[in-house]
């Protein structure tokens, strides 16, 4: 069965509330193992065994908090074993215009240097679904969505 991975860091419970609606909506796929961890909770090791992998991060001066890009510079260890997995990112900023979009970026091209795939949305949150402070209405749904988009590819590219 594929499996996705659900990570995020956070201090103050938006990323985390942002993260659990993801899971939610991968939940919605049948066939596909879903698991939801804090990044203080994995090790390196921990990514190889997935076929989806979606970070979330609070924005911390514009970018990714550092726990999240403590996994992944130490994710160099194992740098080329990644390639072909799925990927994801989503943020939580202070306001709008607070670097979301920038952060989801960031996580994104981390990912894209492994060599994972990742599935833009034509429609809204084009990059990965993004919240000021806890998600709003919007953002939850921004959310779930994404999670459903990378369980279905997950399932479609290893199911
Ligand atoms: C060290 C630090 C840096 C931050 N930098 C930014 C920033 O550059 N832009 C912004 O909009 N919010 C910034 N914030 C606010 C957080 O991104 C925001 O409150 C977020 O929702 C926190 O997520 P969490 O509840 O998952 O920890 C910063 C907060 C902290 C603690």
């Amino acid at each position: 069965m594929a499996r996705v991975l659900i990570t995020y860091y956070s201090r103050t419970g938006n990323t985390e509330k942002m993260a659990k609606l993801v899971a939610e909506g991968a939940r919605d796929v049948e066939g596909v193992e879903i698991e939801l961890k804090r990044v203080e909770e994995l090790s390196p090791d921990d990514l190889l065994v997935y076929d989806g992998i979606v970070i979330g991060s609070p924005v911390y001066y514009g970018t990714m908090a550092a726990a999240v890009k403590e996994l992944l510079d130490r994710s160099v260890k194992h740098h080329g074993k990644l390639k072909g997995k799925v990927g994801g990112a989503f943020a939580s900023s202070g306001g709008p215009g607070g670097g979301n979009e920038t952060t989801v970026l960031d996580i994104l091209k981390a990912m894209l240097i492994h060599g994972m795939i990742i599935q833009g949305d034509p429609e809204k949150d084009h990059y990965g679904p993004i919240a000021v402070e806890a998600p709003d209405k919007r953002s939850a749904g921004e959310c779930r969505k994404r999670g459903r988009s990378v369980a279905e590819l997950t399932k479609r590219l290893f199911g």
